[in-house]
């Protein structure tokens, strides 16, 4: 999981100057998978910098809380075997849960931490967007673009 000077220098091309230091200053597998989307939704077609801008934060969200991959095996093995109780955690204040509490609030809670602070980096509200629905299945049908970022960041 490398992200090279080039890759960095990509992604300054497409954020303006606060959302690139946001993104410079995330964690590198956050960054990774950031321009992974990016460089597959350009090939596949989309050549809107807005949207390449929510490919590269969408997650970022992630990077106010413990990551890894110990971490995301937790959060994928709670939602499996105690689907309701971890549903609960997504009503949680994360900045005062704790501990699992924390961890589960988080990662139900990314997609909207990551909409407010490109909100509050100055992006395109068509940035935004995609970041705050990047999760939601139910919007994905009436919203193609929507649907193919979906369908890329699932393959990521
Ligand atoms: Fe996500
Ligand atoms: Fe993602």
């Amino acid at each position: 999981m490398r992200v090279s000077a080039a890759d960095l220098r990509e992604s300054e091309a497409v954020l303006n100057p606060s959302a690139r230091a946001w993104f410079r200053a995330l964690p590198r597998d956050v960054q990774w998978h950031g321009l992974h989307v990016m460089h597959d939704l350009q090939h596949a077609g989309v050549d809107r910098p807005e949207v390449w801008a929510a490919a590269l934060l969408h997650d970022a969200g992630k990077a106010v809380g413990p990551s890894g991959p110990l971490v995301r095996a937790f959060i994928v093995l709670a939602r499996h075997l105690a689907p309701d109780w971890s549903t609960r955690r997504s009503q949680l204040d994360y900045r005062r849960a704790r501990g699992i509490d924390r961890v589960l609030a988080i990662a139900y809670q990314h997609p909207q931490i990551a909409a407010e602070k490109a909100a509050e980096c100055g992006c395109d509200p068509v940035t935004i967007d995609l970041i705050r629905r990047h999760q939601d299945r139910s919007g994905a049908e009436t919203d193609p673009l929507l649907q193919v970022f979906q369908q890329i960041d699932d393959q990521n």
